[in-house]
């Protein structure tokens, strides 16, 4: 049986991780399409979102086709998460999740994201502020600790279940480890025991097939896919080849055009659709050549009319 968020239970133990830059509304749409059921946004500032709200439109905008939803807010501040917490309470959303993960220097530096790993009484603070500010399930997404010496993902995650989180999602690396080096299943299993909610457990998951061995191996309740889903959202579907072919991709890939074309307004933005489009042909023999002419469009309408154009003749083979 797949987890539930509360009250409301999972149809995919699936969920696409948060990715800056990448996990807006099309992309959402696109995973859930190939059958990811909880997804989540890209992270926000929760002082942004308090004092400049008109800047952040593009990150909290949401459609009802893509419940359930999981927005994520970021920051040091108990008070400012959840003041924003209260604001995105207002949105037509599943869940808000705490980022106690993020190791990028600006986020780090304030004492949010990952950095809160060494930090559990100010960690416990902002997770009191945002269940208590919530209307909606809260979960946090956390690491396994600051570094090799300061593993606080079993205490922090005991904090965040006697504060009210639905769910935890754990990044099993170590602020130090960054994105590299051996993901710790002994962690996970440790964040696993300490609490009664469900964990999803997440870092260098890349096919759906090791997604449901890991599942196997240690009873986490979900897994959380986040860079095997870039440029390949079949890895959410349990019936589509993982190694699908140039026609496969580029239908995919026409898709989340016409998805980002709906949702983003006045047109997609040139460097984020085009670092998208370049993944779709990761590992094919002609996408060395194919990248470069994604790097060479100047426009948006460039880029989508080189796509149409490619797909038209990779269609007719
Ligand atoms: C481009 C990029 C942006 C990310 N942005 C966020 C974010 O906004 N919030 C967050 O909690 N984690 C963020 N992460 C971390 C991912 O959610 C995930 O924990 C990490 O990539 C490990 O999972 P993976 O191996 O499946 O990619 C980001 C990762 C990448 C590669």
């Amino acid at each position: 049986m797949n987890f539930s968020l509360g009250a409301v239970p999972m149809k995919s133990p699936f969920v696409l991780a948060p990715m800056a830059g990448c996990t807006d509304l099309p992309f959402r749409l696109l995973c859930r399409e190939h059958g990811a059921d909880l997804c989540y946004s890209e992270m926000i500032d929760c002082h942004a979102l308090i004092s400049r709200p008109q800047d952040c439109l593009a990150l909290i905008r949401t459609s009802p086709a893509e419940q359930p939803v999981a927005m994520q807010l970021y920051g040091n501040d108990p008070n400012a998460m959840g003041e924003a917490t209260a604001i995105l309470s207002e949105l037509p959303i599943a869940c808000i999740d705490i980022n106690m993960g993020c190791p990028m220097e600006k986020v780090i530096q304030i004492g949010a994201g990952a950095a809160l790993m060494k930090n559990p009484r100010l960690a416990e603070k902002i997770v009191v502020s945002v269940c208590k500010n919530s209307t909606k399930p809260v979960t946090v997404k956390i690491r396994a600790g600051w570094n090799q010496h300061t593993i606080t993902a079993p205490e922090i995650a005991k904090i965040a279940e006697s504060a009210g989180v639905q769910a935890i999602a754990i990044h099993a690396r170590t602020w130090s480890d960054g994105f590299t080096g051996p993901i710790d299943h002994g962690i996970l299993t440790q964040v696993m025991k300490s609490v009664s909610i469900p964990v999803i457990a997440n870092g260098d998951i890349t096919s759906h097939e090791q997604g449901l061995s890991l599942m196997k191996k240690i009873g986490c309740a979900g897994v959380m896919i986040g860079r095997a889903a870039l440029g390949a959202p079949w890895i959410f579907s349990g019936t589509v080849n993982q190694h699908p072919s140039m026609a496969y991709r580029i239908k995919a890939l026409l898709r989340h055009l016409a998805l980002a074309e709906i949702h983003l307004s006045p047109e997609p933005d040139l460097s984020k659709i085009r670092n998208h489009a370049w993944k779709y042909f990761r590992g094919t023999v002609n996408g060395p050549a194919i990248r470069k002419q994604i790097d060479a469009t100047a426009t948006y309408p460039e880029l989508r009319d080189f796509i149409h154009n490619l797909a038209e003749r990779i269609f007719r083979q």
